[in-house]
């Protein structure tokens, strides 16, 4: 009933391996779809996984407001709740918090906020966090953690990353020891080099079964991500999983991985699938626009999945225009394919020492013209 980390292959600094829970495995790198409040939003769980997903992330923020997460551990757990048995990361709730509460005020001991949804009053302290996580069956936990609002000033990223690192020392201690459980720190420093080794230190000194690179893709653009990309996941131990949070585009992913980053996840290709953005080989498709009205071609020919295999971009741009549900289902299920189908090609490519020439390959395709 214990967790394991096998690297099986690298190539540069990218890596191939397993995450071994009592769940399943979860072939890394990985990608995540995220299943913010109990549901890959438009799909069922047999299709998210038939999409090639090994692990999906839940939100502790949205699950502790509605249902509760009293009531889904009354109801068997989250897993049994939402029918996906695999493994389910969940996040902390500090980033949620900051980015949808209203009225947050953020001490040493946690946060309060109201609820964006009926506006109740609530508090989440590491201890709570973890308990809420405990509740749902979450089988990677995240450390309680805030990510400051960039930019803000040197001082500012550091005191909030020494918060930060006070809450993954507490998240710690009340996670206890969990078999079959991860419990991952969350490293923080802005874009400061020596504020991500600081926090890179203390969370290695506290001793986690994975380590997240939070606080990016927060505004600060692709340069600026891959510059901290450089020198970031070098400093968290090359022995556990890395897990870049809220990542990310194609193009992002693809340059995280080659930096060393072992898991990711983003909204990106549920949310685009749902306001008529597919992601391609060849680049962003908007179906809504009339130039695919009265085409019979697949939105992509080399695709397998249903919204490739079975129906034009005619009837794609149609059902789209007319609101019908059924557009958010192909499109977000084509696009969850293709960014699954993007991490069996990065594994590949790291287990046979050609990750540079499939990079090469990723790029020319999306730079062919006429999509
Ligand atoms: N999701 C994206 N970035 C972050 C982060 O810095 N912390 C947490 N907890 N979640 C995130
Ligand atoms: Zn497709």
């Amino acid at each position: 009933m214990s967790t394991s980390f096998t690297l099986h292959a690298t190539d540069g600094r990218a890596r191939t391996g397993v995450i071994s829970t009592p769940r399943g495995d979860i072939r890394t790198p990985a990608f995540m779809p995220v299943g913010t409040a109990g549901t890959v939003k438009a799909m069922l769980p047999g299709s998210v996984r038939a999409t090639g997903a090994d692990i999906l992330l839940g939100n502790t923020y949205h699950l502790m407001l509605r249902p509760t997460a009293e009531r889904v551990h009354r109801l068997g757990g989250l897993h049994k709740f939402m029918n996906w048995d695999r493994p389910i990361l969940t996040d902390s709730g500090g980033f949620q918090v900051m980015s949808l509460a209203d009225l947050r005020k953020l001490t040493e001991h946690g946060v309060t906020f109201k609820s964006h949804i009926d506006g109740s009053k609530h508090e989440i302290t590491p201890e709570r966090s973890m308990e809420i996580q405990r509740l749902l069956g979450s089988d990677i936990v995240m450390c309680f953690d805030e990510c400051p609002a960039l930019p803000a000033t040197d001082e500012a990223v550091a005191d909030s990353m020494r918060l930060s690192m006070r809450w993954a020392e507490r998240s710690k201690l009340a996670f206890g020891d969990r078999p079959g459980h991860m419990l991952f720190g969350i490293q923080q420093g802005g874009v400061t080099e020596e504020l991500r080794a600081e926090s890179a230190r203390a969370l290695t000194g506290i001793g986690f079964d994975g380590y997240a690179i939070g606080g990016l893709a927060v505004g600060e653009g692709q340069e600026a991500m891959f510059g901290v990309l450089d020198y970031a996941p070098e400093m968290l131990p090359a022995d556990k999983p890395r897990y870049l949070m809220g990542v990310g585009k194609p193009d992002d992913i693809v340059g995280a991985v080659k930096r060393g980053v072992d898991m990711m996840d983003c909204v990106l290709p549920s949310r685009s699938g749902r306001t008529g953005q597919a992601f391609t080989r060849h680049g962003v498709v908007n179906i809504k626009n009339a130039r695919h009205q009265d085409d019979p071609r697949p939105l992509d020919e080399a695709c397998t999945c249903p919204a490739c295999r079975d129906y034009s971009r005619a009837y794609l741009h149609h059902v789209f225009r007319s609101h019908e549900m059924i557009s958010g289902m192909l499109l977000t299920w084509h696009n969850l394919h293709y960014f699954q189908e993007i991490m069996q090609g990065i594994r590949d490519a790291i287990a046979a020492g050609t990750f540079a020439d499939w990079e090469a390959a990723f790029h020319a395709g999306r730079a062919a013209g006429d999509i």
